[in-house]
């Protein structure tokens, strides 16, 4: 099967005053459709970076991004422009509402700009609402609903130009828990009932254990990647390299030398 969005050897590299910093190094992923991957990884691992190269947002230093089987490296800036708002819908941590405009408004812009006629829109706008269940909160502003109604209407916004990629760094990263886990769970679902491809940068290992596939980073490489099996989410499974990913926050390696070190006792 084609993967719906590609990455083969993605290298992003910055030069900094104390010498280059690989945020992504040499990353090999295939997204496919229907399925949503967590990126995890501690802060300053690259998930951004990769996030903003997958997302076409940024470009490779080196390596390749294929988008259903075509290379789009090397397209101009208007080009991959016109494709992002065509394939891709975004999720931001900090919401990115309008503040002025209502719900229904904010999850219109896209389609604004895309110059979709307005009994379209409408029919599309409140479809949006619906599948994220704020259909009762269409007319309130931003300002007037919770964080996770307000994630809620940032994911509409993102869907409502039926992408087939989605992009979403730390979607929970301003929310509680239970809120976070609720949104989590949101995603994971419209992937499956939308048929995205879906990728989502999270540090927090209790929403690791919702995705259908997990890839870590580590200084700029893909380390590790686990399939956690369902049910696993809140079990205290061991961890062994290639099986599921389960366990306790806490006790989630996040690379092989520590599930080594866990395995072995970290007294060492
Ligand atoms: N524009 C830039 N210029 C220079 N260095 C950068 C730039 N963007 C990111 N970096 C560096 O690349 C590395 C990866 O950063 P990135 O933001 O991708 O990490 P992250 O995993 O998203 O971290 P966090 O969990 O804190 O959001 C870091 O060392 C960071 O300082
Ligand atoms: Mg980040």
């Amino acid at each position: 099967m084609t993967a719906e969005l590609r990455a083969e050897k993605l290298t992003r590299t910055f030069a900094a005053a104390g010498g280059d910093v690989h945020a992504c190094a040499d990353i090999d992923l295939d997204l496919h459709p229907g399925e949503l991957v967590v990126v995890r990884g501690p802060s300053g691992a690259g998930k951004t970076t990769l996030l903003n190269l997958l997302g076409t947002l940024d470009r490779p230093t080196s390596g390749r991004l294929l988008l259903d089987g075509t290379d789009v490296t090397g397209l101009g800036d208007e080009a991959l422009a016109a494709l992002r708002r065509e394939r891709f819908g975004f999720v931001f941590q900090a919401f990115g509402l309008i503040p002025v405009l209502t719900a229904s408004e904010n999850v219109e812009v896209p389609l604004r700009i895309a110059g979709v006629e307005p009994a379209e829109r409408d029919a599309r706008v409140a479809e949006a609402l619906r599948l994220v269940g704020l259909t009762a909160q269409a007319p309130q502003r931003p300002g007037e609903l919770s964080g996770g109604q307000q994630q809620r209407v940032g994911i509409a916004r993102a869907i409502v130009s039926r992408p087939r990629i989605l992009v979403a760094d730390e979607p929970t990263g301003q929310l509680d828990s239970r809120t976070a886990a609720t949104i989590m769970d949101l995603l994971v679902e419209l992937a499956h009932s939308q048929g995205l491809a879906a990728i989502v940068a999270t540090h927090d290992p209790l929403l690791v254990a919702r995705a259908d596939r997990v890839v870590e980073l580590h200084d700029g490489r893909l380390t590790a990647g686990s399939r956690p099996a369902p049910g696993d989410a809140a079990d205290a499974a061991p961890f062994a390299p290639g099986s599921a990913l389960g366990g306790d926050a806490d006790a989630v390696p996040h690379t092989r030398a520590e599930a080594r070190a866990q395995r072995h006792g970290s007294g060492r």
